[in-house]
This record gives C-alpha cells, sequence and structure tokens, in this order.
C-alpha cells in the first residue's frame, strides 16, 4: 500500500512524520526494535504500519491475532519523559478520547492499558524499551480492532473481544483513521497533561468493585485510585494495596 495515504493531510508535528508501512511483518514492534538495533537511524515519532501481522504480540507473552487486514496495527517511537508504567496509560487515553468523541462510542480504558467498549476489549497496548546511545527509547505499539465481524474473532476471544464495525456498523478507512487518532495521541502526549489524571477521566474502574485472579488466587477488591506511578491502588478486604504490575493478574472486565 501506498505510504503518502498514511502522510497526506497528517496534521501532527512529529508522530508519524517518519513512516513505512509494510503490506506483512510479523510484528511491527520487533521489526522497529530490529532496525534499531541494526542502526537505522530513527526519528523520535517514527511509525511502522503492518497491514499484516503473522505473529503479532500482545502483553504478558501472548499473541494478538493479527495475520489479517481487519485492524490497524502500528508502533511508534518514543523518546519517552514519562515512566513506562505511566506512558502506557498514553495510547489507551487517547484512543478512548478519540471514539467518544468522534464515533459517540462508550469507550473507556481498563488499567493498565486496553481498551473497552462495554465489556468488550477493542484495542490493546505493548510498550516495549531498549537503551540505545545513552537514550532509553520506547517502541509503542498498538492494534485497534476495526473491521472485525463477530464471526472473524477466534473462539478463544469472541466473547471479549470487539471492533469499531461492530460497535458503529460502519467501515471507516484504515488511514483515516490512523490520522485522526495519532493526532490524538501526540496532542496529549505534547500538552504535559497528567496522564494518571485523565486516566480517572477515561477509566471507569475507580470506585468499583473488581474481581480479579492474582498469583492464582481469586479476590474481591475495590479500586480506590491510581498513584502518580501509574499503579492500582485497592482496598483489599480492609487492607489497602497497592497493585504494580499486570502481569500474573487476571481482571474481570465486568465492574
Ligand atoms: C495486548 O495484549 O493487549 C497488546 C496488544 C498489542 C498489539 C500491537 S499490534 C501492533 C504492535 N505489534 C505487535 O506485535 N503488537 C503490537
Amino acid at each position: 500500500m501506498e505510504v503518502n495515504i498514511f502522510l497526506d493531510n497528517l496534521k501532527t508535528s512529529i508522530y508519524g512524520k517518519y513512516t513505512k508501512v509494510f503490506d506483512i511483518l510479523e510484528s511491527s514492534n520487533t521489526k522497529m526494535i530490529t532496525d534499531l538495533n541494526d542502526n537505522i537511524n530513527l526519528p523520535e515519532g517514527s511509525v511502522y504500519i503492518a497491514l499484516k501481522q503473522t505473529a503479532g504480540k500482545g502483553s504478558y507473552g501472548n499473541s494478538w491475532y493479527s495475520n489479517n487486514n481487519l485492524g490497524l496495527w502500528f508502533s511508534v517511537l518514543l523518546y519517552s519523559p514519562y515512566k513506562k508504567d505511566v506512558l502506557s496509560f498514553l495510547p489507551g487515553i487517547a484512543l478512548s478520547k478519540y471514539l467518544r468523541e468522534k464515533y459517540n462510542i462508550d469507550a473507556h480504558i481498563k488499567w493498565p492499558n486496553d481498551v473497552l467498549v462495554g465489556y468488550k476489549k477493542i484495542s490493546g497496548t505493548l510498550i516495549q524499551s531498549i537503551q540505545k546511545d545513552n537514550k532509553f527509547l520506547s517502541i509503542v505499539g498498538i492494534g485497534v480492532n476495526l473491521f472485525h465481524k463477530v464471526e472473524d474473532f477466534e473462539s478463544d476471544i469472541k466473547d471479549k473481544a470487539t471492533s469499531l464495525y461492530i460497535e458503529t456498523n460502519k467501515k471507516v478507512m484504515l488511514e483515516d483513521f490512523y490520522k485522526e487518532f495519532i493526532k490524538y495521541f501526540e496532542d496529549i502526549y505534547l500538552s504535559k497533561d497528567s496522564l494518571v489524571d485523565l486516566f480517572r477521566v477515561y477509566g471507569k474502574m475507580i470506585n468499583k468493585d473488581i474481581k480479579a485472579v492474582k498469583d492464582g488466587k481469586s479476590f474481591k477488591v475495590t479500586v480506590l485510585d491510581i498513584t502518580e506511578d501509574g499503579y492500582l491502588i485497592v482496598n483489599n478486604d480492609g487492607i489497602e494495596e497497592i497493585w504494580t504490575s499486570r502481569s500474573s493478574l487476571d481482571i474481570d472486565t465486568v465492574y
């Protein structure tokens, strides 16, 4: 596909100004990391878009089904001032805001970085970091389900996943969706607004009871808030705890 359609009328000042579009990749994150390690010079805000991914990577070692043209699969390179845990909110906040404002969809961010519509996931973010020439680089990989019908999802995620098409019955143009979304993403990044405050606006978990499985044990806890470092503060049976990591933690989406 022509890279120009992803550049024409792009309203950002940094993000996506250098963009590569690949018909097929294993994973846009992996490709960007390989290129950086091969000393290919990529400016801040570089974007790799994969139209299909044969080995899309999800969080916590999961795979991300994307060997199809049904979504927006891309990675952005950030030289970030944020800590990784807080940075991981940024794409989800931007996408929730974009979907609410442009499509009137009740999208919300589930800690730390899934975007849900109702109880179903429409997007996820995988951030990988590398150190290069004394700089910390974040490769922010984002997947957004756009064109799926229910039957297009693999059976293990059918009940838990949704797409823009399922929510709106509209078929958007991939490049238009991308250009508008990445503008929201950059605006929030440059605004220096507190991502923790925005998480409170675009999340729905605070003051809710959630069911979670942590290290194999089931809990019902109340979410009190998040910390400035982006960790979850919960009340677990009268005791306040801070949950720092999503790994080994499975949070029920119904809350
Ligand atoms: C999650 O498990 O929720 C994270 C999913 C991240 C998927 C995106 S698609 C583009 C980029 N390349 C990958 O291999 N993964 C991310």
